[in-house]
């Protein structure tokens, strides 16, 4: 219902000629407690509620202490203005406890953002602070400290829809930084990320992983991390990376991907362009599971069936790179088993994927290590225009290659290391 009031202010806007386009708006402004001992997670969500639909959140410029999970899944024709910082608590085993099913690789997460036409802006200083240092210092002491259960992401994308995200600040995120699942038709930019410990070196803390999401746009990211920088799973479609800058993470990621038994997934028509790299691991790289299974999600897996197809990665620039600018591993398998099963057993496809225009420095003499499947090959592999040199000023200029049938654009001038790898390269 609108008030009538409202369609009269409409009536005479119009009338005048001019359209403020918020002006009939309902605003929630949200009053924080300014303490951390105050939780702000049920004042954030009261204006969610009151606002979240054909209205408007404001977050002022001060600090909103958030000590408990927030989903928020039913926005509608929203803007979310964000001047100030959200800062997560760290009470680990409360997170444990309660953060929430992402939906995919049994990961969970600490926000959940979903809805349609929801417009958030953090005009380059709205912040969301994971207060990863805890988390960091915390996993280190852990077994399993990969995936380890209920580490939260700091946001979860699931199920937005025609949305956009401009000019928001992530700093030191529990584990992942944004998974984006179930998501169509959403645009991230101007999106700044910096996960190195103050203390502790990060681990697993992702700049962004989509899954189950299509016609994504990633444009001006700049992410310093430790793990991938950016990474594309299970179903992820139509995606476009373009003017970012990654630093000491592994470089932008398709998969892991074919954990699932069985399971039929893909990833087609990427988009990489203008790309700054600045001591990352690779500037591109693919891990696929192999076709034996050894456990389950979130550490084990293997045996999934599908393909990855369409990929054009073009006008790259790198600094310092620490492994293979372009590599393929095949052989992913975490948990349980590191010495055994079969490394080129994949029934995981990776078709199509052109690289062109790269030059820079780097710490490896290897262009490509390419471990691909025997069971299925890659094909259709370009890799052109590479012009990457080590630090004595000497051409790296190595392609390592197995299974790959009919490169263009280069030679392979050796064998593939084959071995487990959950990072490209053994
Ligand atoms: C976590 O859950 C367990 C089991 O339900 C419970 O015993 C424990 O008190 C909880 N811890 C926290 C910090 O909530
Ligand atoms: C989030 O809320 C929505 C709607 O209320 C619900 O359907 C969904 O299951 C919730 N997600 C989680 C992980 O709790
Ligand atoms: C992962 O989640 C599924 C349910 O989604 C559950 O059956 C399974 O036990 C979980 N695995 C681990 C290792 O926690
Ligand atoms: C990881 O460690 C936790 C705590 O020890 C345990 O509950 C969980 O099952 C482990 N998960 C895997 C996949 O190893
Ligand atoms: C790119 O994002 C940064 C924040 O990381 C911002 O300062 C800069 O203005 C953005 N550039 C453009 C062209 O929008
Ligand atoms: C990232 O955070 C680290 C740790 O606080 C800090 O030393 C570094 O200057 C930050 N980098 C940028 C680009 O803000
Ligand atoms: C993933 O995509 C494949 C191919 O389009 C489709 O068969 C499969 O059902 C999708 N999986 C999910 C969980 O949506
Ligand atoms: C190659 O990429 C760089 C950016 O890294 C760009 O400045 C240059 O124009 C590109 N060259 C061509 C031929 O497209
Ligand atoms: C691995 O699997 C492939 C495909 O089934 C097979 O050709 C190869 O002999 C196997 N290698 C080993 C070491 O078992
Ligand atoms: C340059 O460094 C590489 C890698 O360390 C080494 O293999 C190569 O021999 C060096 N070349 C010269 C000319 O010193």
């Amino acid at each position: 219902m609108v008030p009538s009031s409202f369609v009269i202010v409409a009536i005479l806007a119009c009338a005048f000629g001019f359209v403020e386009a918020n002006y009939h708006r309902k605003s929630c402004v949200v009053k924080g407690g300014q303490s951390k001992d105050i939780d702000d997670g049920p004042a954030i969500l009261h204006a969610f509620k009151k606002c979240g639909q054909h209205g408007r959140v404001l977050f002022e410029p001060q600090t909103y202490y958030v000590n408990s999970v927030m989903n928020v899944s039913w926005l509608k024709d929203v803007d979310i203005e964000i001047h100030g910082t959200l800062e997560w608590s760290t009470d680990i085993m409360y997170w444990l406890n309660n953060s929430m099913e992402v939906g995919y690789q049994n990961q969970s997460t600490a926000f959940i953002i979903g809805g349609d036409d929801v417009r958030i802006n953090g005009f380059g200083t709205g912040t969301f602070n994971g207060n990863g240092d805890d988390w960091y210092k915390w996993i280190r002491q852990q077994k399993n400290t990969s995936n380890y259960p209920g580490r939260p992401h700091a946001l979860t994308l699931s199920h937005l829809t025609n949305s956009a995200i401009h000019g928001l600040r992530f700093l030191r995120s529990q584990m992942w930084t944004m998974s984006i699942i179930h998501s169509h038709n959403v645009v991230l930019d101007s999106i700044f990320i910096n996960n190195t410990g103050n203390s502790a070196q990060s681990s697993n803390t992702d700049g962004a992983d989509t899954i189950y999401s299509s016609h994504i746009i990633f444009n001006n990211w700049t992410v310093y991390n430790g793990d991938d920088s950016i990474s594309l799973k299970a179903n992820s479609t139509d995606i476009t990376i373009s003017n970012c800058k990654l630093s000491n993470g592994l470089g932008i990621a398709i998969g892991s991907i074919g954990q699932y038994k069985d399971q039929f997934e893909t990833v087609e028509r990427v988009s990489i362009n203008n790309i700054d790299y600045e001591n990352t691991l690779h500037a591109f790289y693919v891990k696929t599971w192999t076709d034996d299974q050894n456990g389950y999600p979130p550490n084990g897996g293997g045996g999934g069936l599908g393909y990855l197809s369409g990929v054009k990665v073009t006008n790259l620039k790198a600094t310092g790179l620490r492994g293979a600018a372009f590599a393929v591993s095949q052989c992913t398998r975490f948990s349980g088993a590191p010495g055994v099963g079969n490394c080129t057993n994949s029934q995981f496809q990776i078709e199509n994927v052109a690289i062109e225009n790269l030059s820079g420095t780097t710490q490896s003499t290897r262009v490509a290590s390419l471990q691909c499947s025997a069971v299925a090959p890659c094909t259709d592999i370009t890799i052109a225009d590479v012009d990457l040199h080590l630090a004595n000023n000497t051409e790296a200029n190595s392609y390592l290659c197995g299974n790959v049938m009919s490169p263009t654009g280069f030679t392979c001038t050796g064998d593939v290391c084959v071995g487990g790898s959950a990072t490209g390269e053994c």
